[in-house]
């Protein structure tokens, strides 16, 4: 018997590469788990009024981790899933109608992205639940926002054990200050921004070392974002990922380093 779709629909905005960051983040840092699949299959959760970020990440998938990755675009709103069939390709790309519970797949890896913004914050932690409850065993789901151009994101990764990291990214080169980089926090986080959460220390922290690292701002921006990123290392924040990364404008950090008290 199919489930009835867990969810409701939201507003269907989208754009066309809006997710890269996103998306060349999970190539690098998710490749490998998906790379040792028995089965690469990967959802894509709410794709939206169109299906363009759905095929792009097929496209990201297939050329930078492996050729046979299938990509399924779920929608809870069945007109966007009939819009979405003309760029249908099975095997490799299809679409289908369905929420949380993932429609009775099994993938290895979910993105869910811009999904949950429009949800209650009460409703996050069962929505995880039901969507790392349907991966195949080792999968992970990549949970996020970012603005409609994808200049400024967050996300979290979170496998069958529950959350585990929290990525911010920012396109540098139109990076005003990183406290903007709290409008786009997951939905779980961003009404946490206040005195007394640890991600609202975290913010500040970026955005008082940003400020202190304006001497290297003749240098670029990149320069800036590392020194503002390996001050807070030195300040002893917890980070997961490397100067390479923190070159593209993204910082990691546990999910214990900011979740909500
Ligand atoms: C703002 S769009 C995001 C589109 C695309 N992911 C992006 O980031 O550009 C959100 C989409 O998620 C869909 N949606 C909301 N809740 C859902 C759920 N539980 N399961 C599947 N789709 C859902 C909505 O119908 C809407 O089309």
């Amino acid at each position: 018997m199919t489930q009835r779709p867990q969810g409701v629909v939201t507003r269907g905005t989208t754009n066309p590469n809006r997710l890269r960051r996103v998306d060349n983040w999970i190539v690098a840092t998710c490749g490998d788990r998906l790379r040792t699949a028995a089965d690469p299959l990967v959802v894509d959760l709410g794709y939206g009024a169109t299906p363009v970020t759905a095929v792009e990440l097929r496209a990201r998938l297939a050329a930078g981790v492996r050729a046979d990755v299938r990509l399924v675009g779920l929608e809870i709103d069945p007109a966007r899933v009939a819009a979405a069939a003309p760029a249908a390709d099975p095997p490799r790309l299809t679409f289908a109608r369905g929420g949380f519970e993932l429609a009775g797949l099994r993938p290895a890896l979910v993105r869910a992205f811009n999904v949950l913004r429009q949800y209650d914050e009460r409703d996050v932690a069962a929505a995880w639940r039901t969507m790392t409850a349907a991966l195949a065993p080792g999968g992970l789901l990549v949970e996020g926002t970012c603005d409609e151009l994808g200049r400024l994101g967050g996300w979290v990764l979170l496998d069958a054990d529950g959350p585990h990291s929290l990525t911010l990214a920012a396109r540098l080169g139109t990076l005003d200050t990183p406290a903007t980089l709290a409008e786009r926090l997951p939905k779980a986080l961003i009404h946490r921004n206040v005195p007394g959460e640890r991600v609202h220390d975290l913010i500040r922290a970026l955005d008082n070392g940003w400020r202190a690292a304006a001497p290297y701002a003749p240098f670029g921006p990149r320069q800036r974002w590392t020194r503002t990123v390996a001050g807070l290392r030195e300040a002893g924040w917890p980070l997961l990922d490397r100067p390479r990364r923190w070159r593209l404008g993204e910082l990691t950090v546990p999910w214990s380093a900011v979740a909500p008290r």
